[in-house]
């Protein structure tokens, strides 16, 4: 069942949007060539409990740490790990979650270390736009895969590979919520959106084929190709108008 959010639970996912929003500023100035993805964890953590915020994704599922970091050919929930030392060049996906006050706000982006090459700053640019392409569509009376096939359309006509085993999510007093948000057309329109639903939008997108496998760890998620992937991601509220995007400041 797809929830419609009251005025006061939209008030407390819109203060969870914003804290998240920080966190993710903050964890982009610090980012260095020489720091591990634990480094970043361990930041991220930091921040996002000195906001009272508690990190959503530790110990979700069983999932150790607060913060996804997916390096290259990752696509996400890579585990951060003491020895992977970011490099000047790498592509690094961060994904967050705080709970504030009992919800939820989830959002990712992908930023390069140092100086990267021309079409690794285009994968980047191309997957956060088309999160801006889909949510053209977040409107009411608009259908969830008006949006899904926005997001595809536009990634794919830059070659790109869309991934598939993985979809955004409703959102809210659970980080997962109905209804799924897949970044792919389907063969349904999908449900009627209407305001007061909160979503979380996150395009995974590859530089090659789609094709995505999981590591040992049974968390990270790599490009089968061992092409690059970029993530991006915000919680947004439906409205009577434009969508009002609770993780951007
Ligand atoms: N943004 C991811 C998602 O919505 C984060 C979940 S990672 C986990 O699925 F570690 F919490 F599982
Ligand atoms: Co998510």
């Amino acid at each position: 069942m797809v929830s419609i959010k009251s005025e006061r639970e939209i008030e407390l996912m819109r203060e969870a949007g914003r804290i998240l929003a920080r966190v993710h500023e903050e964890l982009e100035k610090a980012l260095k060539p020489g720091m591990s993805t634990l480094d970043v964890d361990k930041l991220g953590e930091h921040i996002i409990r000195s906001f009272g915020c508690i990190p959503s994704f530790k110990n979700y599922n069983g999932y150790p740490a607060s913060i996804c970091v997916s390096v290259n050919d990752e696509v996400v929930h890579g585990i951060p790990n003491k020895h992977r030392i970011l490099r000047e060049g790498d592509i690094v996906s961060l994904d967050a979650g705080v709970i504030y006050k009992g919800y939820h706000s989830d959002a990712a982006r992908t930023h390069g270390i140092g100086e990267i090459s021309p079409e690794a700053q285009k994968l980047i640019d191309v997957t956060k736009q088309s999160f801006f392409e889909g949510i053209k569509f977040a409107k009411a009376g608009n259908h969830l895969n008006d949006i899904s096939t926005a997001i595809q359309t536009y990634a794919e006509s830059f070659g790109y590979g869309v991934v598939r085993d993985l979809v955004g999510h409703g959102i809210g007093s659970h980080l997962h919520e109905d209804p799924e948000v897949p970044n792919f057309s389907q063969k349904r329109k999908g449900i009627l959106l209407r305001p007061g639903m909160t979503l979380a939008i996150e395009p995974m997108i590859n530089a090659g084929r789609y094709d995505v496998a999981w590591m040992d760890d049974d968390w990270t998620v790599v490009t089968d190709d061992g092409s690059l992937s970029a993530h991006y991601e915000n919680t947004i509220l439906i409205t009577e108008g434009e969508p009002e995007i609770l993780s951007l400041v």
